[in-house]
């Protein structure tokens, strides 16, 4: 970013609005570009990302939704390239991402589970998705702190990684890459410049500065549709987005598991140091941040009727995060308008998975590449402008 002489005003190449794990991924994807890159973020980075309380699981085939091919595929081809992304990551930083590839055992504590766990198995099976069926005995020769009495199990090659050590990482590969991340800084608007470009009106202590950059991409998670344009009561990107409220526990102890373990009901993601990540409720209260008793104690319930062990371990943190949910619940990346305003939010239960295949298509799109026919087709399901209104014909 360069600022220029005696006003308040600075110029970058492309300014990236919003430092969650999404808005850090592309800027750091542009930044290895040879782009300028500004991050601005209305927090501490870290601070309200729905990354920062995130578990951190790379599950294709049993935390995205199988039911849309679309977006099996986008998180297929995020899965192959992420330990390479981490590992790049780390090299570059020295810092720890958590990438494991223990792989996930998705439990039956029942036979209606059971049922749910065979049908998934089967869906699997026509997508060509790897996945091993285990007895329940098999289930606890692999995890022996599981419930006796477990049903049975599907094992699949999914991954994990730290969301918390990402959001760590990232600012710092790009602070060594050259660009620049503004905190606490709020967007008050973002208007298209008379000489081209855009100009990023931001608010920080009181003191209102503003940013002309060549391009702008909203990738402000749940918050992005509240960023102003110049018409009033306009976003800059009027899309149908809504928050999901998620509230995720982390207990401390003896680690009892090794594969991330989830029943139909919950998620439980062991991590190295001892954390064990239990979640999450799926809560429509718009952004209402504070943890309820009866989320806390289902949470618990379910994790506790898969691992019984975790009654003894301290609850270390309860957590609350936005995913950022569109109405499709598929997320929207590409350009929002002809020149240079992009979007990438809308990630929905995904972000941590979809971050490092956003960042790629979108860098090669506002880079002007001419994308293959296989990115090019990952790519077009989700297309922003999905959503425009179309003219409906009405007969009379
Ligand atoms: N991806 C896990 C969740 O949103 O709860």
């Amino acid at each position: 970013m360069t600022s220029l002489p005696g006003q308040n005003t600075s110029i970058t190449d492309v300014a990236v609005v919003g430092g969650g794990i999404i808005g850090l991924a592309v800027a750091h994807a542009l930044a290895h570009r040879g782009r300028q890159v500004t991050v601005i973020e209305g927090a501490r980075i870290g601070e309200r990302a729905a990354a920062g309380v995130a578990a951190g699981m790379l599950a294709p085939s049993s935390e995205v939704d199988l039911s849309d091919p679309r977006l099996t595929e986008l998180a297929l081809a995020a899965h192959a390239m992420y330990g390479q992304w981490t590992a790049a990551l780390e090299a570059e930083t020295g810092i720890d991402t958590g990438y494991d590839a223990t792989g996930t055992l998705l439990v039956a504590l029942h036979r209606d589970h059971l049922a749910l766990i065979d049908h998934l198995h089967d869906f699997q099976r026509e997508r060509g998705l790897a996945a091993e069926r285990l007895t329940g005995k098999q289930a606890r020769d692999e995890e022996p702190y599981l419930a006796p009495g477990i049903a049975g199990a599907l094992r699949m090659p999914d991954a994990q990684v730290n969301p918390r050590s990402l959001l760590a990482a990232l600012p710092v590969a790009l602070v060594r890459a050259g660009a620049t991340i503004l905190e606490d800084t709020r967007i008050t608007a973002i208007a298209p410049s008379d000489g081209g470009g855009y100009e990023v009106s931001t608010e920080r202590d009181g003191v209102v500065s503003a940013i002309h950059a060549t391009q702008v991409v909203v990738a402000a998670g749940a918050w992005s549709r509240q960023i102003a344009s110049p018409i009033i009561g306009m976003p800059v990107v009027p899309l149908p987005m809504r928050p999901v409220k998620g509230e995720i526990l982390r207990l401390r102890g003896e680690r009892l598991i090794r594969h991330v373990v989830r029943t139909p009901d919950v998620y439980l993601v062991p991590r190295a140091d001892g954390e064990l990540v239990v979640g999450a409720t799926m809560v429509e209260l718009g952004f209402d941040a504070r943890p309820t008793a009866g989320g806390v104690h289902d949470l618990l319930r379910e994790a506790r009727r898969a691992v019984p062990g975790i009654a003894e371990l301290e609850l270390a943190e309860v957590g609350v995060g936005f995913r950022p949910a569109l109405r499709d619940h598929l997320p929207a990346i590409g350009h929002v308008d002809g020149d240079g305003l992009f979007v990438a939010t809308g990630h929905f239960r995904n972000g941590v998975e979809l971050a490092p295949i956003t960042a790629r298509l979108l860098a090669a799109l506002m880079c002007g590449d001419q994308l293959d026919a296989g990115d090019a087709a990952l790519l077009a399901p989700f297309a922003p402008d999905r959503f425009a209104p179309t003219t409906t014909q009405v007969s009379r």
